[in-house]
This record gives structure tokens, sequence and C-alpha cells, in this order.
């Protein structure tokens, strides 16, 4: 099959042929219809995160299920499916208690001992997140997928496989907005935008949209942004204090600098709190005012949304459906497999919300 590898930090990938092992007893093979562009992958790319190569990326996907492990019950060839990163066991602590997008089982993924996954040559391939949906198949653990119904167009069915999960389940799920109180969100990108759609979801008064880039936060309006602030051009701490009449109750970072990240725990008033969605720079720190935690002000990451996905993805297609949930303004282009590293160059410019790579089998 064709694959998308990554192979040293700033290099563009390259579509080369890759060969997929045959689903052991709980894994399912699955033909990829669609994956989207994140920020996540770019991050490895750039080098940010470690991670080791040669490597296929990708994991905001959706596709068609081809072959099953003779364990698996859950799917059956045919049937649809998005594939989520946070793949979970059912049984360990973080799972029992709700956690299961915190769920680090190892046995979820292949042994030292068994083949890989993915090869090329006799070589191994490392699969990014468990997934690797800059391909063509996708040979994945049976807790990695949940089924969908037939009629969820797949191209916008990926996007839930990250950016939408990760932004509407941080919402949701880590911050816990209530309706009515005030929300910031910074960086209005395939995660940020899907902030915004989640506070507009659960009834936030006022959802602010800070981004750079002028056509974002017009996009960002689509999505339910009551405000917007272009931060190119004004300091985005002031002005939301300004239109909040001292900060607001939730911030979300959907970016990954620590500047932001600062930003967003300086713009809350007296209570409210923070979360750090985007991939900070591993080995960079970020500095608070200690005294600010005396109004009780918080900060907190969010790993996928706090997600437990096979809930959460079916009924946010039934939000889209239902015209709740904006994922047809999302996609800015469709590109091929090829196209993989002009949509990175798109995405650093800011240009595009996402780029979903097209498999026409
Ligand atoms: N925590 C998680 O589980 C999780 C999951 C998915 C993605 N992420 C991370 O979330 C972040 C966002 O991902 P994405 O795919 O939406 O990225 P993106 O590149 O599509 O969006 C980033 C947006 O931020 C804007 N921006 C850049 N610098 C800015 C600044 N200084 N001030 C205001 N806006 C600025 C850009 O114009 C762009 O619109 C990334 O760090 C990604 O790795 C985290
Ligand atoms: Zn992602
Ligand atoms: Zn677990």
């Amino acid at each position: 099959m064709k694959a998308a590898v990554f192979r040293e930090v700033g290099q563009p990938l390259e579509v080369e042929e890759v060969s997929i092992s045959k689903p052991g007893p709980r894994e399912v093979l699955i033909r990829t219809a669609a994956a989207g562009v994140c920020h996540s992958d770019l991050h490895f790319v750039e080098g940010l995160y470690p991670a080791v190569t040669p490597m296929v990326l990708g994991h905001e996907s959706a596709g068609i299920v081809e072959q099953v492990g003779s364990s698996v019950i859950y799917v059956k060839p045919g049937d649809h499916v998005i594939t989520c990163l946070s793949v979970f066991c059912g049984h360990c602590e973080q799972c029992v208690t709700g956690h299961m997008s915190l769920c680090e089982n190892p046995e979820l993924r292949r042994g030292k001992d068994e083949q890989p996954r993915l090869m090329q040559d006799e070589k191994p391939m490392q699969q990014f997140a468990n997934l690797s949906s800059f391909a063509e198949q996708m040979l994945v653990h049976e807790h990695a997928i949940v089924k969908i119904r037939e009629d969820m167009p797949l191209d916008r069915a990926a996007l839930i496989g990250c950016g939408v999960t990760t932004g509407i389940g941080s919402v949701f799920h880590t911050a816990a907005v209530e309706p009515g109180s005030t929300v910031a969100v910074i960086g209005c990108g395939g995660v940020g935008l899907s902030c915004i759609n989640g506070a507009a979801l659960v009834g936030a008064g006022q959802i602010i949209a800070i981004d750079t880039v002028a056509s974002k936060l017009e996009l960002a309006k689509t999505f339910g942004a009551t405000d917007v602030i272009n931060a190119a051009d004004v300091d985005p701490v002031e002005q939301v204090k300004e239109l909040t009449n001292g900060g607001v109750q939730y911030s979300f970072e959907a970016i990954g600098l620590k500047t932001t990240a600062e930003q967003s725990f300086r713009m809350l008033r007296a209570g409210g709190t923070a979360t750090i969605i985007g991939m900070i720079p591993v080995g960079v720190k970020i500095e608070l005012t200690g005294s600010a935690f005396l109004q009780e002000k918080k900060i907190q990451g969010s790993n996928m949304g706090s997600n437990r996905f096979r809930i959460d993805m079916p009924r946010f297609i039934e939000f889209y459906l239902a015209g709740k949930l904006h994922l047809d303004e999302m996609i800015s282009k469709r590109i091929s497999l090829g196209d993989i590293n002009e949509a990175f160059v798109d995405m650093k410019s800011g240009s595009v919300a996402r780029s979903v790579i097209m498999f026409d089998h």
C-alpha cells in the first residue's frame, strides 16, 4: 500500500510503498477513506516532539473495515468507522474510572517479539499514535475504532477522529463549561474552531475567538463566536478583560505556544479555568504569576478532549446531521496523499482550518 513516510526532522514526507500485516486476534484492517491533517503531525515533522523514524504519520481518519481478527465481534467487513488514537484497554484503573483517554496499557500495541504492523523491505516502520492514517490502509486494535452510521460522509467523519473530539471534548468533558458562562479560545484552527462550536453547543454566553489571521476570525463567527480579537493588532489579554468586564470564566489554548498558554491564564477572571490543548514543545516551561492562585484561578491540560470516543463520536455525528456541528465549513481543501507537504505549508501559514486527504480506492 502507499503511505507518506516521515524519515527526518524538517524534511518533506515521501509517498512510498509500505507493507501492512494481517489482523491479529483483536485487530482490524481498515481501508482509509479520508485523513485530516492535524497540527500534531506537523509538530513531529518539525522535531518539537521526538519520534522514532521511519514512521507513517496521520491520526485523524475514517474508513471502511476490510478484515477483522479472529476475536473481533464489534465490527465486520464493510462497516464504516472513525479511528481514535485514544485506544483503551477497558480494564485498567484509568479506564474503569472513566478516564479512557488516559489509558496507557501497552498490551494495545504489538509486542517486541511480534511482527510489526507496518514494515518496509523487512524492516519495521513505526506506527504513529497506534494509527498511521497517511496511508491507504490502517491496522489497528479493535479499541481504536468506533462504528458509525453509513450515511455520514467519511471526509467529515474523519475530522471527528481528532480535532473535533479534542475541541468539543475539552469544553464538554475537561472544562465542563456551564451554559451562560464566558469563554475565550486562542487559536482558530481545526481544534480551536471545534472548541468554539462546543461552547456554542453548551450555550456559553460570550464566546471570544482569538487568532492572528483575519479569515480565521471570520470563520470563527460561523462556528459560534460572539466576539473576535485579532492578536496581531492588539493585546488579547487586555481586550478579553475589556470585553468581559474583568476576564473569562473559561479559556482554551489551541495553538501550543508558551506565550498563548500564559495569555490563557492571564485572561481569566477570579475562579476561572484555563485549559491547555495545544502541544507545548517538549522542554518549554510556562510561567504563571503565583499570587493569581489566591483568586482560585486554575490551569489544566486536556488530552484528546478527555473523550469516551465510542459514545462521543456518534453523538457528534448526530449534531452534524442536525446542522449543529459545522464540519462542512471546516474542510478548507480536499487533497491527495501526495499533497501532504503543501498541506503542512498551508497549516503553518494559518490559512486553512483543515486539509483532508481523500483516498479514492
Ligand atoms: N491535547 C490534545 O489532545 C490535542 C489534540 C489535537 C491537537 N492538539 C494540538 O492543538 C493545537 C492546535 O491544533 P490545530 O490542528 O487546530 O492547529 P492549526 O495550525 O490548524 O491552528 C492553529 C491556529 O492558531 C493560530 N495562531 C498561531 N499563532 C497564534 C498566536 N500567537 N495568537 C493567536 N493565534 C495564533 C493560527 O493562525 C491557526 O489558526 C496544536 O498544538 C495541536 O498539536 C492537541
Ligand atoms: Zn490531532
Ligand atoms: Zn485502560
